[in-house]
């Protein structure tokens, strides 16, 4: 007995679980408390990096660290099964490194902590490869509040050009709508092809576009296309092995008359 219970307690210790997130996104910190869980227990979780907090429930009770307010959460529900795993919103790049996760136990004066998880994150930018047409609307996902700004450079040119930034309220004719954090490039031309790339308040990238511009595709070839599988297809369709069967069952017969 004494030495399952050593075991048990240890060997989390040697387990640090990686995880990745992209930025903007929800990630999530697993965690399980499975076997110190003693049942009929309001279980007291605390999740901390190795210098702040970042959660802590106890029952109905919660504490959001200051960087964490509004976007971590253990769910009750899933804690009371034992499921210990830490969700992030809005996931930001200042959010990447080392989450321990401890059981707070014992009665009011005498509490012990039992580690339970290291989780390392990692918070990686988005890189999107984009082919739109000529005459479309080019459509740029901002993932969330973070972006401030987003600067253009045009594909023959090193220069980079400032195309939005967050709270201009300008309606001068090519600039961008802003709508469910996606901005809308109204009718793309040849001139729109380069890499676009979507910052944070520090000027890091929070993703990376690059925007491929083509002529739409006339109806009329379209059409030729399908046309011309669709002899593909029928000529396909009389397998070679039905004709040998044919000619086989052909040739019986003629020998059984
Ligand atoms: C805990 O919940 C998370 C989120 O729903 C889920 O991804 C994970 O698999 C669960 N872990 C266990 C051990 O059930
Ligand atoms: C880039 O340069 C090439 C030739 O150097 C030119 O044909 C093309 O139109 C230019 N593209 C843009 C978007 O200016």
């Amino acid at each position: 007995m004494q030495w399952l219970l050593i075991c048990v307690g240890s060997s989390p210790l040697s387990v640090v679980v990686y995880t990745s997130s992209k930025v903007g996104l929800p990630a999530v910190l697993p965690c399980a408390v499975g076997s110190h869980l003693d049942s009929g227990q309001t279980p007291h979780i605390q999740w901390q990096t190795l210098t702040n907090s970042v959660f802590e429930r106890m029952g109905e009770e919660l504490f959001q660290g200051e960087a964490y307010i509004d976007r971590a959460d253990v769910p009750e529900e899933m804690l009371m099964k034992g499921n210990c795993s830490l969700f992030l919103w809005d996931v930001r790049f200042s959010d990447a490194g080392i989450y321990e996760s401890y059981l707070v136990v014992g009665e009011s004066s005498i509490k012990n902590r039992i580690f339970i998880q290291s989780v390392h994150l990692a918070v990686v930018d988005h890189k999107i490869i984009k082919p739109v047409e000529t005459g479309s609307d080019l459509i740029l996902d901002l993932y969330t509040n973070q972006a401030e700004q987003v600067i253009f450079q045009n594909k023959n040119d090193t220069r980079w050009t400032v195309l939005w930034e967050r709270g201009a309220d300008i309606s001068k004719k090519g600039y961008p709508k802003e709508r469910d954090n996606k901005l809308v490039f109204r009718r793309v031309t040849a001139s729109s092809a380069g890499t676009y790339k979507v910052l944070d308040s520090q000027g890091l990238a929070l993703s990376t576009v690059k925007v491929t511009v083509k002529e739409p595709v006339l109806a009329k070839e379209t059409e030729s296309l399908r046309i011309h599988s669709e002899l593909g297809q029928a000529t396909m369709s009389m397998p070679s092995l039905s004709l040998i069967i044919l000619f086989l069952l052909f040739h019986l017969m003629l020998q059984m008359n």
